[in-house]
């Protein structure tokens, strides 16, 4: 735990001492609950306006790294008037801290029992919400043409946090955050941001669950502060911007080939989602309706897409062999799997697939997944021959009354790896080693799984 986590949880141990004295003297009606922020929408859910169009001109979001001198100060603009509204008007709910509060609710903040992450949901729900974000944020400042910017984390001349966002770093800029661990001019770790095996996969059901892990999650790690627990991380502002990206993603791997498309059942397509919208009018929106954000929410993305290269032959990923589990930590390669991956080796793309991985859930924190536990230990990250990739946990929330889900699967890619792989004998396990634990000491655990698969990339 850094720092300014250990600073945290003090705070929020002291709130605790608080609420318990508070509760020894209070009737209980009145005790605001201990570990969850109340954080429902401000008004009536009850008659929902279902959203129809939206007739803008159709703008770019930029990087947020190169916007102009005028466009950084339309953005502080933009959020300091939702800032001083939160404060004008604590009940309207385009002030910033009911759009906070809009991803806390949809976390299971506060108690709700809602869950946009681990799902099918997590794409388009987080495009309406921003959708809706910017659109107020806009109207606040008078300027229908105003578009969010995206952090590129994936650029690595971008690994910095973008200077609107740490420029002055205090309270006097409204793209400022506190709790941030990430410091000015602090440098994302190479491994952070690596979209290329979500980029590869070659249906959304897959493609999903991987980008949410990771880049997704280790960007919120690496911010860190209210970033690493879903339900305060809205209240940085480099959470849109974060989130763009993420839904360029999105754009650039649905851009990529006529294959990669959104699911097309039906319920998928009717799923509604709910937000105030820049009138204070309560709407609904389905899945269908933002999966062209071009068409239908009136933007698009500038800048450079993400470089396709070799992964675009791969048409689909088949299996090869499950690996046998002893129980859910410890695999084995049979004989047969050996003979079925010989052939392989180093000859096309292979990829291993962790079925329903159980992450620790004692903290935010991001791991490298090693199948070699001495690679663990020493903890030396991609340059050990048995390192598999990055896993990144953020916890709903750092209070510990609700926990992270798990999620269904995980990718990892086993380009040069199966040798070492093939090489073993005998049963053999998955360790995480937190990646912040540098050197030799690193503390080591095993991974469950409920299943451990072996694909291969076919091209087409
Ligand atoms: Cu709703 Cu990045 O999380």
């Amino acid at each position: 735990m850094d720092r300014k986590d250990k600073e945290e949880s003090r705070r929020h141990f002291l709130a605790r001492i608080g609420a318990d004295a508070a509760a020894l003297i209070l009737p209980a009606t009145l005790v605001a609950p201990a570990f969850a922020q109340v954080c429902a929408p401000p008004g009536s859910t009850a008659n929902p306006t279902p959203w129809t169009r939206d007739c803008r001109s159709i703008q770019p979001r930029r990087p947020a790294s190169t916007l102009t001198g005028t466009e950084i100060s339309k953005l502080k603009a933009a959020y300091k008037a939702m800032r001083d509204l939160a404060v004008s008007d604590p009940t309207d709910p385009r002030g910033f801290v009911h759009q906070t509060h809009i991803h806390c609710h949809n976390c299971g903040g506060g108690g709700s029992s809602i869950q946009v992450h681990f799902g099918d949901r997590f794409l388009p729900w987080h495009r309406a919400y921003l959708y809706f974000h910017e659109k107020i944020l806009g109207q606040l400042i008078g300027d229908v043409n105003f578009r969010l910017p995206y952090w590129d984390w994936e650029n690595p001349a971008h690994r910095t946090m973008p200077g609107a966002y740490t420029s002055p770093n205090n309270n006097t800029n409204p793209l400022f955050n506190s709790p941030r661990s990430m410091a000015p001019g602090d440098t994302l770790d190479p491994t952070d941001g690596q979209p290329a095996t979500a980029l590869s996969e070659t249906n959304f059901a897959d493609f999903s669950p991987e980008l949410e892990g990771s880049p997704h999650g280790s960007i919120h790690n690496a911010v860190g502060g209210d970033m690493s627990a879903f339900d305060t991380a809205a209240k940085d502002p480099i959470f849109y911007a974060h989130h763009a990206n993420v839904d360029k993603l999105w754009s650039d791997w649905t851009n990529a080939d006529a294959s990669h498309t959104a699911p097309v059942t039906p319920a998928w397509l009717n799923q509604t989602q709910g937000f105030f919208d820049e009138n204070k009018k309560w709407r609904t929106i389905r899945n269908a309706d933002v999966v062209n954000h071009e068409a239908k929410l009136r933007y698009i993305y500038a800048g450079r897409t993400w470089e396709f290269i070799t992964w675009l032959c791969i048409r689909d990923w088949v299996l090869v062999d499950k690996l046998q589990l002893i129980d859910t930590s410890r695999l084995q390669l049979s004989q047969t799997t050996r003979q079925k991956l010989l052939p392989l080796l180093d000859k096309a793309e292979m990829r291993l697939r962790l079925i329903s991985p159980q992450l620790p859930t004692d903290r935010s924190a991001s791991y490298f997944l090693y199948y070699d536990e001495s690679d663990a230990k020493a903890n030396r990250g991609p340059q050990s021959p048995s390192y598999l990739g990055l896993i990144s946990v953020v916890l709903m929330s750092k209070e510990g009354d609700h926990k992270m889900g798990s999620p269904r699967k995980l990718d990892f890619d086993l380009k040069g790896k199966l040798k070492g792989l093939t090489d073993r004998t005998s049963e053999f396990s998955l360790f995480l080693a937190e990646r912040n634990a540098k050197g030799s000491n690193a503390a080591v655990s095993k991974l469950a799984v409920r299943g451990v698969e072996i694909l291969r990339g076919q091209e087409g």
